[in-house]
This record gives structure tokens, sequence and C-alpha cells, in this order.
């Protein structure tokens, strides 16, 4: 992004570059590391169609809702909520979404660490003749290695943090480019395989089939909260976003675009992952309870059955890092572009500490997946998710819904919106549920909180 800025503000070169890193920033671990555990703790297929509809009804309506904030004031979110209400408090929605990003990147940077050892593991070829015993065990012995999971989740901060200084993002999304349709490919290829397992279909009922009886307010919280988390929303990273779409640009079908790619990767996700984690005997779907690791302790099992395994999993695991890095980039690159914009400190020098602050914060989180007894059975790695990677994100995002409606307006909001757009089709809908259905789904989710998260 930096790259693209001129003396004004500069602008995405196209509207396919535009869905293309926005895309780069949605989907990452969220959608293939996150969806399918949410989905085994949640009663499968009944939490999958919650968050198509979640992210049909929510997610576009927030997403369209950030886009049109950004590009109308062409701020990072601090300065865009000050822009349109200036002295009004608002802005401190925006600092509460810097310090949610790094939050979340945090953890989520050792989830990134995790993909990285996986990598060299391959090349090891660790992962030849596996059975679901071993694949759990390598993750268990590598999660539980402080030294290892450390040093992983440091080499990725430190990528992270080179590519946030040099302010070369968007050389890595030229790169993202051809690498994400290739993963896209690639998990179509694992689907193919994992449906044609023998006795695949028991992980694909428990998939695809609701069992109604498991309806309740948790699901439909994890799945707004799950909708927020994929497609980067409730924390200002699509407010920069939109800071950087030309106004020739339809918003409209770019947020669909991008909704769309995310959720077709969580769903085939959960297609691997599903049918082949059933096909191992003694599993039973109904007493299933998914650990962190599950898509690592389930992809090298798919892997292992295809001829040419061995690349076939290099690859995977390749493409898995890139769609990580891209996200880990947008995470940093929200508080990074808050102190170069508003508190005028160089790129390196944001980057450099705020990479560095990350990595301190984060350490507890890799300690608590087994490395450390007291942090393990305190849970200190769900309680960050849970905390900010599901209620902060929410408030984050009722906040900028209530900002749109009443306090910059919907008539500017829309005008906005149809600037680039000369048929919303959708817009009664979207403003039906921008000004009820999601902040209301929210807040009354929010009110449950207790409840839920018991
Ligand atoms: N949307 C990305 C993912 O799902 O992997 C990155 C991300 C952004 C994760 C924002 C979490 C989040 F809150």
């Amino acid at each position: 992004m930096a790259e693209k800025e001129t003396s004004k503000r500069g602008t995405w070169g196209s509207k396919v570059a535009f869905i293309l890193a926005a895309a780069g920033s949605a989907i990452g671990l969220g959608s293939l590391w996150r969806f399918p555990i949410m989905v085994g703790r949640l009663g499968g297929a009944v939490y999958v169609f919650a968050y198509i509809l979640a992210v049909f009804f929510i997610g576009f309506t927030e997403m369209l809702a950030e886009l049109a904030i950004g590009r109308r004031t062409q701020k990072n979110p601090v300065g865009a909520f000050e822009a349109i209400r200036p002295h009004s408090g608002w802005k401190y929605l925006g600092y509460a979404g810097v310090i949610t990003t790094m939050a979340i990147l945090s953890y989520y940077a050792v989830v990134a660490g995790w993909a990285f050892g996986y990598l060299y593991k391959t090349i090891f070829g660790l992962f030849r003749n596996i059975t679901w015993e071993s694949s759990a065990a390598i993750f268990e012995r590598f999660v539980a290695n402080p030294w290892e999971s450390l040093f992983c989740f440091f080499m990725v901060m430190a990528i992270t943090t080179y590519i946030i200084s040099r302010g070369i993002q968007s050389g890595i999304e030229r790169f993202a480019k051809i690498l994400m349709p290739l993963l896209f490919i690639l998990m179509i290829f694992l689907a193919v395989r994992a449906l044609t397992l023998p006795g695949a279909s028991r992980g694909i009922a428990f998939y695809l089939k609701p069992d109604l009886s498991q309806i309740d307010v948790k699901v439909l919280f994890f799945a707004i909260g799950q909708a927020f988390y994929s497609l980067s929303l409730g924390m200002g990273i699509m407010i920069t976003y939109g800071s950087y779409i030309s106004r020739r640009e339809n918003l409209v079908s770019s947020a669909g675009w991008v909704c769309f790619s995310t959720t077709l990767v969580a769903f085939l996700a959960g297609i691997i992952i599903y049918p082949t984690l059933f096909t191992t005997p003694g599993l039973s779907p109904e007493k299933f309870e998914p650990s962190l690791g599950l898509m690592f302790q389930t992809i090298p099992l798919v892997i292992d059955k295809l001829p040419g395994g061995f690349l076939f999993g290099l690859l995977f695991f390749i493409l898995l890092q890139v769609a990580a890095l891209t996200s880990t980039i947008s995470l940093l690159e929200v508080p990074v572009a808050f102190f170069i914009d508003e508190h005028k400190w160089t790129r390196p020098k944001a980057a450099i500490f705020l990479g560095s602050l990350c990595f301190l914060l984060g350490i507890p989180s890799a300690l608590s997946v087994g490395a450390s007894a007291t942090l393990t059975r305190f849970g200190f790695f769900n309680k960050m998710d849970l905390l900010f990677g599901n209620i902060l994100l929410a408030i984050g995002g009722l906040g900028v819904l209530i900002f749109l409606v009443y306090f910059w307006g919907l008539k500017p909001a829309l005008e906005e919106i149809r600037t680039g757009c000369p048929r919303f089709r959708l817009e009664k809908l979207w403003v039906f549920n921008v000004r009820f259905l999601a902040p209301l789904a929210i807040l009354i989710l929010l009110v449950f909180i207790k409840t839920i998260t018991q």
C-alpha cells in the first residue's frame, strides 16, 4: 500500500488489485485454521450455515460500511472518525481498533509460526506414512517445546516487521496475486481427495447435515465473531483498505467478491478436514472436541494419501505461510499507519517498535498450548481469542454501524456507496441490515455474553 502513496493519497491500481489485496488480508488462518475448529466445537453443519448467514447479512453489511468510511475520509481509522465527527470522542473507537489488532496479531502470529514449523517438518519428511495418532503426537510435541514454538513465532514476526518496515507490502501482494489462486486450486484437489476417501460420508454428514437441536445463541454469537474475524472487520483494517480505493470503483461488488472468496476458502477447508478426520477409526463426530491443532493434525493425513504427497504437502504449507503473512501484514499495518500518520514516526521505527511489542505480548500465548503448564491450565490462548477475536471485534463492529447510521448519516454514506456503483441492487436490504438487523443481533448477543462464554 505504501508504495502507492503519491503526493496526495495513492489508490489501488485497479479494482482487481484492491480485491486481491483485501482478499489477501481476509483469507488466512481465520478461514483455514480457526473456522474448522469452530465447526467442531459448535455442532457441525448448524454452525456452517450460521456462519454463511452471518457473512451475508452482517459481514457484508459491515464491510461495505467500513469501506465507505475509509474511501470518504481517505484516512486511517482514528483519523477517519475524527474527520467525519471532529472532537466527538469517536476517534477512541479507532484507538480501540489499533489495540485490538495488536492483541490479535500477538496470538495469530503464534499460529502462523506453527505453519512455519510445518513447512520445515514437511521438508524433513516427517509426515510420511502418517497415522492420526502420530500426527497428533507431532503437533503436541511441537507446541510443547517452548524453544521451537518461540523460534517459529519469532521468525513470523521478524518477516512481518521487515516487510512493513520497508513498506513493500504491495510487492508481496503482487506475489500473492499468483499464489492465492494456486492455494485455491490446491484446496480443490485436496477436497476431491478427502471426499473420495472410503467412509468420508460420516464427515460430510457432520459438516453439511444440520442437527437443528444444536441451534442456540452460542452458535450465532460465534458465527458472527467468525464472520468478523475471517473478513478482517471490526478493527479498522477495511477502513484503512477502503481509504486506498478510487472513487471510480464499485464498493458493493468489491465487498461482495471479498466476502464470497473468503467464505469459499473456509468452506473448502472444512470439506477437506471433516471427511478426512472421520475416516479415522474410533473418532466419532458427536463426541469430537477439536484442539487448536486440528488443521495441522489433519492436513498431513490427506496429503499422505495423494500420489506425490511430498510435493503437495510442501506446496500447501508454502501457500499457507503466504496466506498467513498477507494477513499478519494487514494486522501490523493498522498500528504502524496510525503511528506514522498521527505521531509522525518513521515507518521503520514504528514497525520495529510495534513488531517487537507484539512479539513480547504473544509469548504467553505461544507457551500456553502445552509448553507452560500454568498458562495452559489458565487457557491463556483461548482467553485472548475470546476477548479480542470475538468480543472486541463485535463491539468494534457495532460501534462502526452506530457511527455510520447516527453520526455520519445514511444519506452521505449511500452517496459514497453509489459513487462508482450506478445500480446498488441490495440497497434496501443493506439499509435495513445496517440500521436494524446487524446492530440488534450484535447487541442482543453481547447482552448474553456471560451465558455464551460459560
Ligand atoms: N482475516 C484474516 C484471517 O482470518 O486470517 C486476518 C485477521 C484479521 C484475523 C482480523 C483476525 C482479525 F481479527
